[in-house]
């Protein structure tokens, strides 16, 4: 796969743009999905649910309603959790439309600051089923006619989209907010810009998530490098044999109020074939470096140097120093040399504009390291994967 192809699934946040009226009967339906969406339920025990990996994408079966189920691509660079197929809003037994629209656009911003991919389409209220695990009332969308035709959906084996980041990217515009001008395709482009918004729903993953009877939110990802993956809800997390809880936890940046969203890690340095390259800054608000299932590459810095012919070592690594919970650094370490052969590993352009990422750690990362996310402490500890043992 080339990088061109590679679809940069993270949704970003615009500046400028227009801004959403404060309207108060869309604030007061929003309270009263949201207050249906958190009603108290008992804990739920913990959930595995199996991943299926193909063309570089992690896939979750998940039905709406009774309906067949359909693969969604689990992102952690997105928060949204949105189904291809635009005949869907016709026949979703079960499930209300909502009042409200999600309008999302993946990165990289083009230098006229328009995205390349993206949808615009209603939200539905309403349950969704995966492999046991029932989330009542979810909040999801379904792509509208006239979305610009992400690369999600064609050409590639996901029929939608799993996204597990924060709150805040789970983005939603009132049905009085025109959306009908935000996608426009020429013939040879397609140009998506949503307008900004701070409104948003609670992600189906994390409505399921505070249910678990010890109060903190903890999720894992885990997968294998080549057909399966597993992601554990809840207690499972920590039970099962890829977490090791002496395992080196690193800060997550960017969760809290007015913060974008993102699994944002602080990356202190990084080294690539032995040349260093410190200073990137992964603010809070911007620019971050995003940990990103979503991503199928590697995606460094500008500036970091791929060029064989300068790298001391022979077989080229990547260490990755983020800052740490504990004091000192969380090192991850990755043979980079499967990765460049399969053309997985890039560099990005200088940031085009403030909310652009500085650095992407996608799906590669995980054929290395279980991660367990706890979003209560706002950390991410990284478990390598146990060495298969000779004899
Ligand atoms: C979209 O959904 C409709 C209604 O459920 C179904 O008939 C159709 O086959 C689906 N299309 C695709 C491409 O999955
Ligand atoms: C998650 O973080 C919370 C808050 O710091 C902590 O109480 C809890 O033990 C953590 N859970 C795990 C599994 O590390």
């Amino acid at each position: 796969m080339s990088l061109r192809s590679v679809v940069w699934l993270v949704a970003a946040q615009l500046g400028g743009g227009s801004v959403l009226p404060e309207d108060e009967c869309s604030e007061t339906a929003l309270s009263m999905l949201q207050g249906r969406a958190s009603k108290a339920r008992p804990p739920s025990a913990s959930h595995v649910l199996e991943l299926e990996y193909s063309s570089g994408r992690l896939l979750l079966h998940v039905q709406a309603g009774a309906l067949p189920a359909q693969r969604l691509l689990l992102d952690t660079g997105s928060s949204t959790v949105a189904f291809c197929n635009v005949s869907l809003p016709e026949t979703l037994p079960g499930a209300k439309k909502t009042h409200f629209n999600a309008c999302e656009q993946y990165g990289p911003s083009t230098a006229m600051g328009y995205f390349r991919d993206g949808y615009v389409g209603p939200f539905f209220q309403g349950d969704l089923s995966i492999q046991g695990l029932e989330i009542p009332d979810a909040m999801f969308a379904v792509f509208g006619q006239g979305s610009c035709a992400p690369s999600m959906c064609a050409d590639h084996p996901s029929q939608g989209i799993f996204g597990v980041a924060y709150r805040q990217r789970n983005k939603i515009f009132p049905s009085t907010v025109d959306l009908s001008s935000a996608c426009v395709r020429t013939s040879s482009e397609i140009e998506i810009l949503c307008p900004t918004t701070t409104a948003s729903f609670v992600p189906p993953v994390m409505q399921e998530l505070r249910q678990t009877s010890d109060g903190s939110e903890i999720f894992g990802i885990y997968w294998s490098g080549l057909a399966s993956g597993s992601m554990y809800l809840g207690p499972a997390a920590v039970e099962t044999k890829n977490f090791d809880p002496s395992a080196p936890e690193a800060m997550l940046l960017d969760s809290g109020a007015g913060a974008s969203g993102w699994y944002n890690v602080n990356v202190l340095r990084i080294l690539v074939g032995g040349t260093e390259y410190e200073g990137v800054d992964c603010t809070k608000h911007s620019r971050a470096c995003i940990v990103d299932t979503g991503t199928p590459a590697f995606l460094l810095p500008a500036g970091v140097s791929l060029d064989s012919s300068s790298w001391l070592w022979e077989s080229p690594k990547l260490e990755v120093h983020l800052q740490g919970v504990a004091g000192g650094d969380v090192v991850l370490d990755f043979d980079l040399e499967p990765w460049l052969s399969q053309n997985m590993v890039g560099t990005l352009g200088a940031p085009e504009a403030f909310w652009d990422p500085l650095m992407v750690l996608g799906l590669p990362l995980w054929s290395r390291y279980y991660t367990m996310f706890n979003l209560t402490a706002n950390t991410v500890s990284f478990t390598p994967h146990a060495q298969p043992r000779s004899g």
